[in-house]
């Protein structure tokens, strides 16, 4: 049997990653460390709590005696672990510059010192920076305009440098926008279908003309295990959808699904250097076997689906969002 540590397991992509694959990888062990930060939810994998094949340990990706604890058992290293959310950034970073820096560090040095088959470093098309036209490719260079973009952006090039380096076996995933279930409700799509849901108005920056690049949860997955099995060591990898478009015209959407109309949107001030477009070329991951399978409306109908079913899940969360750390 095969082990693999995946860190992160709690969060939104990180728990979805996981019981896929487990699922798909019926000799492989998973171990998944998650701080646990607000944001990170041992509820996300009830389901595969008892499997004998997923293990759960509580700990920080910045603690070496964990991490090197856990590699010296495992193959390989996901890491999913982040702080993630960019207005808290831009409140504060020094939490983001530790786990998306010291953090991924902590994680490349197991890597190194156990001989690792595979480190991969989930990150986003956000170190890329805003591009009004055409799109970004692997190698665009890194502009990031928030403080939780150059956070990632920082973990992304201490891992190239370690391949460089080290020869460490380090491949980089940049996705666009994910959304889905289990997603935290402080997120643009959980934050407008949870508000609507409570009979609350959407907040939405300025007049809603940034655009962005929406991927369901699942196809971002679908497409990290591929990159984790075929990918090649020292690579970058964009994942897109192809389904661009503006705040407003998804929030549309959202509202058009829920039957009401325009009055439902709250315009609120523009968050500082808010990147206006991100758009991904992902030709090169397409090349290994890639395409995303799930239809925009369709994956928006299973969110919507799914929030409304799960009140119990994310009530609680949005009643404490802001004094849980
Ligand atoms: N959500 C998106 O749209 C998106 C898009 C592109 C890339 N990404 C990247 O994907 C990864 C996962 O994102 P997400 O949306 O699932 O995030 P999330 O915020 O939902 O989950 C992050 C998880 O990491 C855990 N964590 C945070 N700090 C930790 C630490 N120091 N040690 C151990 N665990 C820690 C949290 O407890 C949580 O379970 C991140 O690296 C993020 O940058 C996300």
């Amino acid at each position: 049997m095969k082990s693999i540590l995946i860190t992160g397991g709690c969060g939104f992509i990180g728990s979805h990653f996981i019981r896929r694959f487990l699922h798909n990888n019926p000799d492989y062990h998973v171990i998944n460390l998650d701080k646990l930060t607000y944001c990170g939810n041992r509820t996300n994998l009830t389901d595969v709590e008892d499997n004998p094949r997923y293990e759960f340990i509580q700990g920080d990706i910045c603690d070496k005696k964990i991490v090197f604890d856990i590699a010296h058992r495992v193959s390989a290293i996901i890491n999913f672990a982040a702080e993630t959310h960019v207005d808290r950034s831009i409140e504060e970073s020094e939490d983001f510059l530790r786990t998306n820096i010291v953090g991924v560090k902590t994680l490349l040095d197991a890597t190194n010192h156990f001989s690792l088959a595979r480190f991969v470093q989930v990150s986003t098309d956000e170190v890329y920076g805003s591009i009004s036209h055409g799109s970004f490719t692997e190698t665009s260079p890194l502009m990031p305009n928030s403080p939780y973009a150059s956070s990632k952006t920082a973990g992304d090039l201490l891992a190239r440098s370690y391949f460089v380096t080290y020869k460490t076996p380090v491949i980089i995933t940049r996705s666009s926008n994910n959304f889905g279930p289990f997603q935290y409700p402080e997120k643009i799509v959980p934050l407008f279908i949870t508000n609507l849901i409570e009979g609350e108005k959407v907040p939405l920056y300025a007049k809603g003309e940034n655009m962005r690049e929406w991927l369901y949860v699942e196809d971002n997955c679908v497409a990290i295990e591929l990159i984790f099995k075929k990918g090649i060591v020292g690579e970058v990898y964009n994942i897109g959808s192809e389904h661009e478009c503006t705040n407003i015209d998804l929030t549309k959407k959202i509202l058009k699904k829920f039957g009401i109309g325009e009055e439902w949107i709250n315009y609120v001030k523009d968050r500082p250097g808010h990147d206006y477009r991100y758009s991904l070329d992902d030709s090169k991951i397409k090349k290994i076997g890639y395409t995303p399978t799930y239809g925009f409306d369709n994956a928006l109908d299973k969110t919507i689906e799914w929030y409304r079913k799960n009140k119990e899940w994310w009530q609680p969360l949005k009643d404490n969002r802001f004094t849980k750390k």
